[in-house]
């Protein structure tokens, strides 16, 4: 079964035209796992392609008095199938598990598939149990009176993202951590679907999505046609 390759192009590129450039590049490509992309939200209206599409965020009404949000409703117009939930740089600015929760529920009810981030560590180091420990009352909270087979997780630990060093990711990276995390998450809380993100390129990509791992979130990577294409044509 193909696996998932989820581009999360957070608040990048700078220009309409790049990303349309980008987008293009990927769209060439005969992919043998399935990719989603998740480009900024001014973005979506404007992208022409035959990929699916991903919202980095959502809100849970759908309309109201919500100065600068954006509802699943409006997502749906624009063929969004996916949707970002709980990022960590979004927990970083505040975002509660239980706004996590609400948006889980607001993409759920207009079918559009959570894709919800999970995640903790400050360092590699960090024990399996305490990481497992976290994510549980993390996961408990986020999917409160959520059917968890609607949900795909995403298991990002935090010490993983952006480190934006080739040297530094090689060093830290842990297929066997992220296996053993993701399997506990699909087999504890029974959802759809458990990826991997942190830093993952071309050249380890195999090596996680050969694993019980159901796909990647892919950010900095994903910014470079090249080397995304890589990723998406990976054979396992
Ligand atoms: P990264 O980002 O691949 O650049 O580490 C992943 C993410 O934040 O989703």
């Amino acid at each position: 079964m193909k696996k998932l390759i989820v581009a999360n192009w957070k608040m990048n590129p700078k220009s309409f035209k790049e990303a349309e450039k980008l987008l293009l590049a990927v769209s060439k490509t005969k992919t043998t796992q399935h990719p989603v992309i998740c480009p900024p939200f001014v973005y979506l209206p404007l992208l022409k392609t035959k990929l699916d599409l991903g919202a980095q965020d959502i809100f849970w009404q759908n309309s109201g008095p919500f100065t600068g949000q954006i509802s699943p409703e409006m997502l749906k117009q624009f063929k969004v199938k996916y949707a970002i939930i709980g990022h960590s740089e979004r927990r970083a600015l505040g975002e509660t598990d239980n706004e996590v929760n609400l948006k889980i529920k607001g993409a759920i009810l207009n079918k559009i598939t959570p894709i919800l981030c999970v995640g903790y560590g400050l360092s590699a180091e960090m024990e399996d149990e305490e990481v497992m420990q976290h994510l549980q009352s993390q996961l408990e909270a986020d999917l409160h009176e959520i059917d968890p087979k609607k949900v795909i997780v995403a298991y990002e630990p935090v010490w993983a993202i952006s480190t934006g060093d080739p040297y530094k990711t090689k060093q830290m990276e842990n297929p066997e951590h992220a296996e053993r995390i993701c399997m506990f998450v699909r087999i504890k809380f029974k959802v759809s679907k458990v990826l991997y993100g942190g830093s993952t390129n071309a050249s380890n990509a195999e090596s996680f999505l050969s694993r019980q791992i159901d796909g990647l979130l892919v950010g900095g990577a994903s910014l470079n046609a090249l080397e995304f294409n890589k990723m998406i044509t990976t054979k396992i």
